[in-house]
C-alpha cells in the first residue's frame, strides 16, 4: 500500500473514531439534557394542575379535572393522554372519559416522588409516562412549600397526576441532533480526507523523487545530473534532498579522484612497460653488437692483409696493361670488388674500435658537424638532393668523440640520400631538446620512401639491409646505435611510407663549468 493511501486511511480512521466518540458523547448528553428539561417543565405543569385542582381531586370532580387534563395534554407536544388517579391507583379523571373509574395499571407504591418540581417518569412500550404526586400539602395549597415539596411528599400523596407522551415524538429532537452530528461527521470526513490527500501528496512526491534518484544512481552512476534532486522547500524534506545532493556530489568527487588515479596509474604502467621494452631491446642489441664487434676485429685483421695484396696486384696489373686488353675488364672487376671488401672491412674496424671506448672531449656540436656535412654535400650533388642546414643559434657543448659523432651524421645522411633515388630534400637540424631537457638533438630528415612496418623493428640490427647485394653492409645504423649508446644518448625515428623519415639523435649537453674542466 502506498504511503499516500496509508496517510489517507489513517486520517479517515482518526476522523471517524473522533467524530463517532464525540457524536456519541454529544448524543448522550443532549438526550439527558432534553429529558431533564422535560422533567422540569412537565413537573411544573403537573404540579400546577395539582395545585389548582387540589379540591377537585379530593372531591373527585371528574368533569372539571377533565378540562384541565385536556388543556395539559394539548399544551404538551407528543402528549397521548393524561389522567388523575387516587392513592389506590383508581382513575379519577382521564382525557379518555371511558377510562374513568378503571385501575390505571400504575402501582402508586412504585412511583417514587421526584425532587422538587421535577416529574418522575417510567418507560412503557412506546410511551414515556410522567407523574407527579398530589401531596397533602399540595392539597392544602401552601405555595412555595408545595411547589418545591420534600421527598416524603410521595408517602403522603393523596393522588397522582399522570401525563403519557409518545416516545416517537419525544425522540424526534434527539434524532434531529443525531442527523446534524452525522452530517457534521460526513462533512469533516470529506474536508479532512481532501486535506490529507493533498498533504500526503506533498510528502509522497519528494519521497518518490528521492527513490527515483537513488535508482538512477544505482543504474547509471553518479555522473549524470538526473541523479540530483530539485530543492524547493526549507522543511525536513528539503533538508533530506540537500543532504542527498551533497552525498551524490561527494560520490562524484570520489569517483573523479579514483578515475584520475586510474588514469595516472595506467600512464605510469604504460611508461614503465615502454621503458622495460626499450631496456630489453637495448640489451639484446648490445649483446648482438658485442658479438659482432669481437667477430669484426678478428675478421678485419685476417682479411685486411690478403685484401691489400689482391688490391695492390690488381691495381698494378691494371696500370701495366692497355685499356683495350682483354684482361682489363676482369681486372677492373677484381679491383671494384676488392674496394667493396675494403670498405666493409673498414666499417667492421670502426665498429670494433667504437666498442673499445674511444677518447672523448668537450666539443661544440654545430662546428663538429661541419666537416661531415661537407662530405654529404658531395654525395647530394650527384644524387639530385637539396641539402638544408638548420643549426641552432646557441652554442651547444657535448662531450663526444669527434670522429664517431661525424660518423653518425654521415651514416644517417647516406641512408637518407639512398632513400631518395629520385631526389628530394635532406634537412639537418640541431636544437635544444624540448622532449628531453638537458639533451641536444641532431635531426636528419629526408623526403624519401620511408621505412616499411616489417623493417622498423630490425633496422638497428647488424647486417640488416634492404639494399641490393653489394650496395649495403647493413652495419650503418647498428654503428650509429652503438656510438649513441657510448655517448649516453638516445636515438629515435619517425617514418611515413612514401613521405619520408626523420632520425633524431639525442646527445647530453655539457654545462659551461664542466666544459671548462
Ligand atoms: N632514411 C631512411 N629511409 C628509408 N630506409 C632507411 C633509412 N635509413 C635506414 N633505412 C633502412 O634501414 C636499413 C639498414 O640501414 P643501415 O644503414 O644499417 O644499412 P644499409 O644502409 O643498408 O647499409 P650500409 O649502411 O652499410 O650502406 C636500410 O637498408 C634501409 O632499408
Ligand atoms: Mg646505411
Amino acid at each position: 500500500m502506498s504511503l499516500r493511501s496509508r496517510i489517507l486511511l489513517g486520517t479517515v480512521l482518526i476522523i471517524l473514531s473522533c467524530s463517532i466518540s464525540i457524536g456519541l458523547f454529544s448524543w448522550h448528553f443532549a438526550n439527558r439534557a432534553i429529558l431533564q428539561d422535560m422533567r422540569v417543565s412537565i413537573g411544573v405543569s403537573l404540579l400546577h394542575l395539582a395545585q389548582t385542582h387540589a379540591d377537585d381531586i379530593r372531591q373527585r370532580r371528574e368533569s372539571s379535572l377533565w378540562g384541565a387534563l385536556n388543556g395539559l395534554a394539548a399544551n404538551q407536544r407528543g402528549a397521548e393522554y393524561a389522567f388523575v388517579m387516587d392513592a389506590a391507583g383508581s382513575i379519577v379523571a382521564h382525557t379518555d372519559i371511558g377510562k374513568v373509574g378503571t385501575m390505571s395499571g400504575l402501582a402508586p407504591v412504585d412511583l417514587v416522588a421526584a425532587q422538587g418540581s421535577e416529574a418522575g417518569f417510567i418507560e412503557q412500550d412506546q410511551r414515556r409516562v410522567f407523574y407527579q404526586a398530589v401531596s397533602e400539602k399540595a392539597a392544602e395549597a401552601k405555595g412555595e412549600e408545595f411547589l418545591f415539596g420534600e421527598r416524603d411528599n410521595a408517602r403522603r400523596a393523596v393522588g397522582w397526576v399522570v401525563l403519557a407522551l409518545s416516545k416517537r415524538d419525544i425522540e424526534r429532537i434527539p434524532q434531529r441532533i443525531f442527523a446534524a452530528i452525522f452530517m457534521i461527521v460526513l462533512a469533516n470526513l470529506a474536508v479532512f480526507s481532501a486535506l490529507a490527500w493533498l498533504f500526503s501528496g506533498r510528502i509522497a512526491a519528494p519521497l518518490r523523487e528521492l527513490a527515483r534518484a537513488i535508482r538512477y544512481l544505482n543504474e547509471k552512476g553518479v555522473t549524470g545530473t538526473a541523479s540530483r534532486l530539485k530543492v524547493d522547500s526549507s522543511d525536513e524534506l528539503g533538508l533530506v534532498a540537500r543532504a542527498f545532493n551533497k552525498m551524490a556530489d561527494d560520490l562524484y568527487g570520489a569517483w573523479r579522484r579514483i578515475e584520475d588515479q586510474n588514469q595516472t596509474l595506467e600512464i605510469k604502467v604504460e611508461e614503465r612497460t615502454r621503458k622495460l621494452k626499450e631496456a630489453q631491446a637495448m640489451l639484446a642489441q648490445a649483446e648482438k653488437l658485442s658479438a659482432v664487434g669481437q667477430l669484426a676485429a678478428g675478421v678485419a685483421h685476417e682479411i685486411n692483409n690478403p685484401l691489400g695484396i689482391i688490391l695492390g696486384f690488381s691495381q698494378s696489373l691494371l696500370r701495366r696493361i692497355e685499356s683495350r686488353d682483354g684482361m682489363a675488364m676482369p681486372l677492373q672487376s677484381i679491383e671494384r670488388e676488392a674496394l667493396r671488401c675494403k670498405s666493409l672491412v673498414e666499417n667492421l674496424l670502426i665498429f670494433s674500435r667504437t666498442q673499445n671506448a674511444d677518447k672523448k672531449e668537450v666539443v661544440e656540436l654545430n662546428s663538429m658537424l661541419g666537416s661531415a656535412v661537407l662530405l654529404l654535400k658531395s654525395q647530394t650533388k650527384i644524387k639530385n638532393v637539396d641539402i638544408v642546414l638548420q643549426l641552432c643559434p646557441e652554442s651547444v657543448n657535448v662531450e663526444a668523440n669527434r670522429t664517431q659523432v661525424q660518423q653518425i651524421l654521415i651514416n644517417l645522411g647516406s641512408n637518407a640520400i639512398d632513400a631518395m633515388p629520385k631526389g628530394g630534400t635532406l634537412t639537418i637540424r640541431t636544437l635544444l631538446s624540448k622532449a628531453r631537457p638537458g639533451f641536444a638533438e641532431v635531426q636528419v630528415q629526408d623526403t624519401g620512401e620511408g621505412i616499411s612496418a616489417d623493417a622498423r623493428s630490425h633496422i638497428f640490427e647488424p647486417f640488416f639491409t634492404t639494399k641490393e647485394v653489394g650496395k649495403g653492409t647493413g652495419l650503418g645504423l647498428s654503428l650509429v646505435y652503438e656510438i649513441v649508446q657510448k655517448h649516453k644518448g638516445g636515438i629515435e625515428f619517425d617514418s611515413v611510407l612514401g613521405q619520408g623519415t626523420t632520425f633524431v639523435v639525442y646527445l647530453p649537453i655539457v654545462r659551461a663549468a664542466q666544459a671548462g674542466d
